[in-house]
């Protein structure tokens, strides 16, 4: 078992378990977090108690509990060198969490846009109050670990600064007891869009055949969703922030996280090219990368007990650091110490 404790900056990250994995999870989170795992003490966690602020289907929520984990492996995540767990496995979230339910102000929670954008689409009576505070769960798990960087797409910037001005209250209130993190910025990270409507960030609950491709995409289901990729009635292939050339845009983009070459390079070797040439080659680095992936995600699979041994080790790792948080601040705000 590695050394609880390190001298490297920590870091912490997690992902839910709502819906299958996406090339948009890969390129925009965890291919940053197999980069930064030797420089850094990282902390990579399944998020299945935010998966529920939605409804899940229990049988689902267990087995893309243990699909993600296993993704994460797959992807390069090395589990003798960082950590990874599931949430849930450590209560210590659901209790830190509610600590900080009770010290955040419904201000601060309303303006979250997250929250807007998801309760929008609900009707009001009838929202679950964990999409409300959704972002102390967020703080807790972060602020468990006394975790210094995060790495966050933008959408999740607002409940890293709620996260810090939770933090910041608390110490305030209570004296010194959490560190506050800052959002780590991926140096090439992808923000990927969605095939079919590329003005919307790529999702892994979107339900329309077209819209993502999963990591676990049998390999010529995904070329053909590439192939569908909406684009536009333009024939210049270049990056662009027009909303009407999105679409390629997002190809493009797609293209260069995979390939790390700069923007000219690509742009070159597309020139005078149509756009049947760009998604041939976008889905050519696609299936180069979901191959290896796949074929690891199903040796470690078939590899009886691996993959809850891993998540054992995790859980033990993470546990121990987050009950001295824990202890720590329920003495702050006064809980009386079982004897
Ligand atoms: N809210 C994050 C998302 O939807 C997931 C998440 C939960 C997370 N807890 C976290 C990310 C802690 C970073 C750190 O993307």
């Amino acid at each position: 078992m590695a050394e609880v404790t390190s001298s490297k900056p920590r870091v912490l990250s997690g992902i839910q378990p709502s819906g299958n994995l996406t090339i948009g999870n890969y390129l925009g989170a965890l291919k940053q977090w197999v980069e930064v795992q030797k420089d850094y003490d990282c902390f990579y966690c399944v998020v299945d108690l935010h998966a529920i602020t939605a409804e899940q289907d229990p049988r689902e929520l267990r087995r893309k509990t243990r699909e993600s984990a296993a993704i994460y492996i797959a992807a390069g995540i090395d589990p003798e060198i960082s950590t990874v767990f599931v949430q849930s496995h450590v209560p210590a979230h659901s209790e830190l969490a509610w600590m900080l339910t009770c010290m955040a102000p419904l201000g601060w929670l309303n303006r979250m846009t997250q929250f807007k954008d998801k309760s929008a689409k609900q009707a009001q009576e009838s929202i679950g109050a964990g999409l409300l505070n959704y972002p102390s769960l967020m703080a807790a798990d972060i602020l468990l670990y006394h975790a210094e960087l995060v790495p966050v797409g933008d959408d999740q910037r607002q409940h890293l600064e709620f996260t810090r001005d939770l933090a910041q209250r608390f110490n305030h209130l209570y004296g010194e007891t959490f560190t506050l993190p800052a959002v780590m910025t991926p140096k090439a990270g992808a923000r990927v869009m969605g095939l079919d409507n590329p003005t919307a960030k790529m999702s892994k609950s979107e339900e329309s055949e077209n819209h993502a491709v999963y990591l676990l995409d049998d390999l010529s289901r995904a070329r053909k969703k590439i192939m569908r990729a909406v684009t536009d009635s333009h024939r210049e292939i270049h990056f662009s922030d027009e909303r009407e050339r999105a679409g390629v845009n997002n190809l493009l983009t797609i293209y260069q996280a995979i390939t790390g070459e700069p923007r000219e390079d690509i742009e070159a070797h597309f020139a005078g090219k149509g756009y049947g040439d760009l998604k041939r080659g976008v889905a050519d680095r696609v299936l180069e990368t979901l191959a290896p992936l796949q074929s690891r995600y199903n040796d470690l699979m078939n590899e009886a007990g691996y993959l809850d041994s891993v998540l054992k080790v995790g859980r033990e790792k993470a546990a121990a650091i987050a009950e001295e948080t824990l202890k720590l601040a329920q003495k702050r705000i006064g809980f009386l110490a079982p004897s």
